[in-house]
């Protein structure tokens, strides 16, 4: 039997490095720890040798086209094939409501179209049962979502890849024109963008899911929790390593039947399209 295989984007530090040594202590195959930056990869990698952890390592910048398609050669070449994939990678805005049209791209660009370049490029490599897990946030719940028109097409259960990218489309359209209605969008549409890219990510994983029908293979998302990280600013009710929990446990323990599925930081599957909820992420949080 092939060596089993799993990869987490984004790892070299934060959550995706807390589910990287986690994933080696408890994976029965290899983990591959992957980063943009490989410097920074490589001195995680380092960290973790001095625990006695071994993951293998490849560069991966999953807004590069390129470095997927070399990340893929690789893969393919070596394994032949992925069993868990877990897109942790991510980026952020500042608080404010006023970000430019260039920061909001980059947002949208690294936290949602990066997964649709993955599907196409990745997703050939799953194996039968392999288990997909895109870490999105509390940002991602439809609730994050006030504007009438798209909280109704987004609750479609019939939702199509290109009704999500004319929402995400429809946002970046409002801050280059300069007509972004901060109402639209929950708490005043603080990190609107990041919002934006993380509802349409968590939306999106349950039509990759759909997509995928007739195979073994599930694809999920969830919410981390707030954890310290350098994205929150070290703020947060968790560790890195308290993070990294049940991650793990979805991709090596769920059941077959958790699919599309969007799950909270304690394990529970909430309903994504419960718009009317309060599971949208407060800014005030930050500073309790
Ligand atoms: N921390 C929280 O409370 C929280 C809450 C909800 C959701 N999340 C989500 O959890 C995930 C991990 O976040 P974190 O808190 O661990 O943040 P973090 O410490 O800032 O780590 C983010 C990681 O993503 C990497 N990354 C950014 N752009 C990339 C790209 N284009 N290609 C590959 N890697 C890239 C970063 O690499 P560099 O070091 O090179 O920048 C870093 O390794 C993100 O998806 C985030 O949105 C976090």
């Amino acid at each position: 039997m092939s060596t089993k295989v799993a990869v987490v984007t984004g790892a070299n530090k934060g959550i995706g490095f807390g589910i990287v040594k986690l994933l080696l202590l408890r994976y029965d195959g290899v983990v591959y720890l992957t980063s943009r930056d490989e410097t920074r990869g490589k001195e995680a990698v380092t960290k973790l040798e001095a625990l006695g952890l071994f993951p293998l390592y490849h560069q991966l910048d999953i807004a590069d086209r390129d470095s997927i398609l070399r990340f893929r050669d690789h893969i393919e070449k070596t394994h032949g094939g992925i069993d868990i994939l877990i897109n942790n990678a991510g980026v952020s805005a500042g608080l404010e409501v006023d970000s430019t049209y260039e920061e909001a791209k980059y947002v949208i660009d690294i936290n949602y179209f990066s997964i649709l370049t993955i599907k196409e490029l990745l997703f050939p490599l799953l194996r039968d049962d392999a288990r997909v897990l895109n870490i999105s946030s509390d940002c991602g719940h439809l609730s994050n979502v006030k504007n009438k028109y798209w909280v109704q097409r987004l609750s479609q259960k019939d939702l199509k890849v290109e009704d999500v990218n004319e929402f995400v489309n429809w946002y970046l359209d409002s801050k280059k024109n300069g007509t972004f209605n901060r109402e639209d969008i929950a708490d005043g549409g603080t990190v609107a963008s990041y919002r934006v890219a993380k509802v349409a990510l968590s939306a999106v994983t349950i039509i990759h899911q759909k997509e995928l029908k007739g195979t073994n293979i599930s694809v999920n998302s969830m919410h981390p929790g707030l954890v310290r990280t350098g994205m929150t600013g070290e703020v947060g009710f968790y560790s890195i390593d308290d993070a990294a929990k049940v991650p793990v446990d979805l991709v090596l323990d769920a059941p077959e039947t958790l699919r599309g599925a969007y799950v909270w930081y304690d394990g529970k599957v909430l309903d994504w399209y419960d718009y009317n909820a309060d599971y949208y992420f407060k800014t005030v949080t930050l500073f309790e």
